[in-house]
């Protein structure tokens, strides 16, 4: 039976993918970890662990006989250009911290990188799996080594890494963290709001995207994977759906009339999506290990907007 920590658990991704570990292998199995502190009413397992602490990873793994590793601490695209130096030390730093203790404890290892590991030299449009990898961002560059460094434990160690490059990952729960493809949640919120929502990308920047019940599936999915089957093991293309800022409002505007975008373009946001693929070709992860998405745009922008109503409490 597997016991798994999650770290980074309180993100975007991981508030998500815990509850899900935990229906799916019990909920003491399951053990999220975080530099913060979980709100209230929050049952299961916790511990407070900073991932580039390595005594601290090494305890939580040995106390709790883990044998799985979700490792989700990072710092994001957006985050990271402000703060290049510390997103090189939480991203790289934390990576080595779980591959060494996954190493010495025999655990297995999945690390999502993202399309952030794509640069502006990379063909944009169907994305290869395997292709020029030359990001000018910081996270990019975090991303890049890590799945790198992933492969070596791999091949140079024997430690079961696996990961899939997500896009940006559209959700109703936690708060996005950072990303440059936030706008297409907070665009959710605004429209059923405020009926109004001011864009900080361009109306035509394409990028790909996947509604987060996707993302957790893909997560599971590589980890369940026949090992023997997995040829690239970490960091496959992954996608659902692709859109721009004006394609996701026109979808929106199907169910809320009235709804207007408008656009006052951030540029350090805009370089970073500009040096980012259109479209991912994920024929790999489907050839390996299954990947097949549910969710297109129309029906997640149906369930965002179903659950956000709720949520919010608000009537569209
Ligand atoms: N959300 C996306 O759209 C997206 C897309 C591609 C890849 N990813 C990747 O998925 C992973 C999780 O992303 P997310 O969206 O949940 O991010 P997030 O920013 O929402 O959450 C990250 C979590 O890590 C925690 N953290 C920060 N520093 C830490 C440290 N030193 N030790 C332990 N925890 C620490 C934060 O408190 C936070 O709860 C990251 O590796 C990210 O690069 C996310």
């Amino acid at each position: 039976m597997e016991k798994i920590l999650v770290t980074g658990a309180l993100g975007q991704i991981g508030s998500e993918l815990v509850p899900i570990l935990r229906e799916r292998y019990g909920v003491d199995r399951v053990v999220a970890s975080d530099v913060r502190m979980p709100p209230r009413g929050d049952d299961g397992p916790f511990e407070f662990v900073d991932g580039t602490n390595p005594r601290q990873v090494q305890d939580v793994v040995q106390r709790h006989s883990i044998d799985t590793i979700y490792h989700l601490a990072a710092l994001l695209s957006a985050i990271a250009e402000q703060k290049p130096q510390v997103a090189w030390e939480i991203n790289m730093g934390s990576l080595y911290q779980v591959l060494e203790v996954a190493r010495r404890n025999r655990c297995a290892v999945f690390v999502p990188s993202s399309i952030g590991a794509f640069g502006p030299s990379t063909p944009k449009d169907d994305t290869p799996q395997d292709t020029l990898q030359r990001p000018t961002t910081m996270y990019g560059v975090t991303k890049v080594a890590g799945e790198l460094l992933c492969d070596y434990y791999h091949h140079r160690f024997g430690v079961d890494t696996r990961g899939v490059r997500f896009p940006g990952i559209i959700s109703h729960g936690a708060p996005p963290g950072g990303g440059t493809t936030d706008y297409a949640v907070e665009i959710f919120y605004e429209a059923i709001r405020h009926r109004h929502y001011t864009c900080f990308l361009k109306p035509d920047s394409r990028l790909d995207m996947m509604y987060m019940p996707d993302a957790m599936k893909a997560a599971i999915e590589v980890m369940e994977a026949d090992t023997g089957r997995l040829v690239h093991r970490n960091a496959f293309n992954v996608t659902a759906m692709n859109f721009t800022p004006e394609e996701i409002a026109a979808e929106i505007r199907r169910h809320i009339p009235g709804f207007v975008i408008d656009y006052k373009v951030d540029r350090v946001r805009q370089a970073i999506a500009d040096s980012w693929p259109h479209s991912l070709d994920d024929s790999a992860a489907r050839e390996e290990w299954g990947w097949q998405p549910t969710f297109d745009l129309a029906s997640m922008t149906r369930d965002m907007l179903e659950n956000l109503e709720r949520k919010l409490q608000v009537d569209i």
